[in-house]
Parts: C-alpha cells; structure tokens; sequence
C-alpha cells in the first residue's frame, strides 16, 4: 500500500479532524502518502481531492467539525454513483481508504469493498456512541461534556424559578447521551428508548420527589425516546396532570455537535488512526478500529454495523438509585 485516502461522512463529530491529522501522520511516519477527500463519498463522486502531508494537519487537533467537510451522500447509495468514485480513485493511483463517520458511512464502505474489492477501514465517528464493537465513538465523550455543561446552566434557572425542565438530548434512537449526562447533571429523571417508564410512573415519581421537598426538577429526554410522540406534547401532559411547578422544554439540538474535542476524544482519535493505518498496511480491510477493555481492537465491519449496543444497565441502576 502506498496511498492512503481518507474522508469523514455523516454527521460530525467532535475528534474527527484530530482522526484525520493522526491519519496523515501516520502515513508520513511509514512513508505512505495520504490524499484527503473533501465531502465524504459526495468528494469521491465529485473527484474532490487533496494532498495532505504532515504538516498540513497542524493546528486542527483541538478543533471541533471536520476540515475534511461532511456529507450524506445519495448519489453513493446507487452503483453509478459508486462507479464513479471508484475510476477516481484509481485514477489517483489510491490504494485503500479510510472512513471516519457511522454505521451508515460503514454501510456505504462495506458495499463499496464488496463491489470492487477496495480495502476499506472505518473509524467510528459519531456523539450517539450507538455502533457495535467500540466502548466510545469519537465525540461521544466531548458531546456528553457538553450537555453536562448545558444542564449545569439550565439548573441555574431552574432553581431560581422553582421549575421542571424537560431537556432534549441528541442520539437518534439510543440513550447513551441522555443516560450518561443525566446522571452527570443530576437529573431527577431520565427518559431513554431502551427503557419505557410510562408517563404515569414518570408523573407520579415527579409528584413524588415534589412532595419530598425537590423545588425544581430535571428530566433529560432521549430524542428516541418514545414515551410522548414529542417532547412537547410529553410538556402538555405532564403540565396538566401535575400541580406546583412550572414547566419548560429545552432542546439542546446541534450545539451538541459542535465545540473542541476533550482530551479524551483527542486521545482517542490519535490512537484510531494510527491504528487503522498500520492494519491497513498489515493488508487488513473491512474492519472498524475500536476501543474494547482499554485497547484498540478490530471489528469486522459487518458485526459493527450489524450488531446492537446495548445500554450499561449497571449506570440505569445508578441512575435508578440516584433519582430516588
Ligand atoms: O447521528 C448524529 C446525530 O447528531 C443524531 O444524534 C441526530 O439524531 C442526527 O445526527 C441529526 O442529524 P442532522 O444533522 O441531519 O439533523
């Protein structure tokens, strides 16, 4: 292998440019040369290429987004769209690509391996921490500091105005954000898909912890979850069947995107990368690098797409206890 290609697709993520800047680096530590391809699989469509060398990735390790840019893709989702982006790469003399994104930018790779043989490894890239072989996605960790940081601040207000607020959290359909960041900040209750409490218990344990003495109250939702059809209507309901608190909904949307990655998405991108270009050069494809009991460790690409992750019920016991 003596050209690597290397793009980020789906939604950003806070660590995908220091994935990237590990992912030249490495090609420069072992001699490979390395081509960035802008827009994800739209880019390698659109023949968006660029040359990238050790030096042109300093400075971004602490910036959040992707200098790379980002894309979802439907032109990829057909085989003329992939044919396309195939010729380009051989026209560039690529060898093998790395993907930084989620399960469906790993869908799109795995498709395109299947397809034309190309040597294909993905590096998980996402806030939602919901893909299968890794215990933290890159972002995960930088997106939960930042709703953290968030219900601190809404608390504040809270408190001051003897108020409930509902918080909407990002993760598409899982609740490792809401789950993790609630018991974080303190939440007097969490609502995540993968478990269903019912709006009858969630008002009665308000109800509960009001009488308690609780003169304000946090509840941070999963946008997945689906106890109300939304968080509004779950505002409407819970406003009308109980008395003494005024009740706000907050949704925290795309700030949870955005932002420098931690320390330990810094990390964790760097060690991501270096070790998606070595398997890469060991002439491994089809495999998603992850963090598994402190290491990092290979997923065939179809488990990780495949496969389910499930929530901590070790931290819903925490959290249990917690919002007693
Ligand atoms: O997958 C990451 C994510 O931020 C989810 O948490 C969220 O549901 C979705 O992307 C939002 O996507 P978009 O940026 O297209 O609104």
């Amino acid at each position: 292998i003596k050209k690597i290609a290397v793009l980020t697709s789906g939604g950003d993520s806070p660590g995908m440019n220091a994935a990237i800047r590990s992912v030249v680096r490495t090609c420069a530590y072992h001699d490979v040369e390395c081509i960035g391809i802008y827009q994800g699989y739209q880019g390698m469509i659109d023949d968006e290429f660029t040359a990238l060398d050790a030096r042109s990735v300093k400075g971004i390790i602490n910036k959040g987004g992707t200098f790379l840019k980002s894309a979802r893709s439907q032109e990829f989702r057909t085989k003329e769209g992939r044919e396309k982006a195939h010729k380009n790469l051989l026209k560039h003399n690529i060898d093998a690509l790395v993907v930084i994104g989620g399960d469906g930018s790993f869908t799109g790779g795995l498709v395109f391996n299947q397809e034309f043989g190309f040597p294909v490894i993905g590096i998980p890239g996402t806030i939602d921490n919901d893909i299968y072989g890794t215990t933290h996605t890159l972002g995960f960790d930088t997106a939960l500091n930042t709703v953290v940081d968030a219900i601190d601040k809404i608390r504040d207000t809270a408190s001051s105005h003897n108020r409930l607020f509902f918080i909407e959290v990002m993760g598409r359909d899982v609740g490792h954000i809401a789950l993790n960041a609630g018991i974080a900040g303190g939440a007097e209750e969490i609502l995540i898909p993968e478990e269903d409490l019912g709006l009858d218990r969630l008002v009665d344990s308000l109800n509960k912890s009001r009488k308690s003495g609780k003169t304000s109250s946090i509840v941070v939702v999963a946008e997945g979850d689906k106890i109300g059809k939304n968080i509004f209507e779950l505002k409407e309901y819970v406003d009308q069947n109980m008395e003494g608190y005024d009740v706000r909904v907050s949704v925290l949307g795309h700030m949870q995107r955005g932002g420098a990655p931690s320390c330990f998405d810094r990390v964790l991108a760097s060690r991501m990368g270096v070790k998606a270009v070595e398997s890469l050069l060991e002439g491994k494809t089809n495999y998603m690098v992850g963090l598994l009991d402190s290491k990092m460790e290979l997923t065939p690409l179809e488990k990780a797409i495949k496969g389910k992750t499930k929530i901590n019920l070790e931290l819903l016991r925490v959290s249990d206890i917690m919002t007693t």
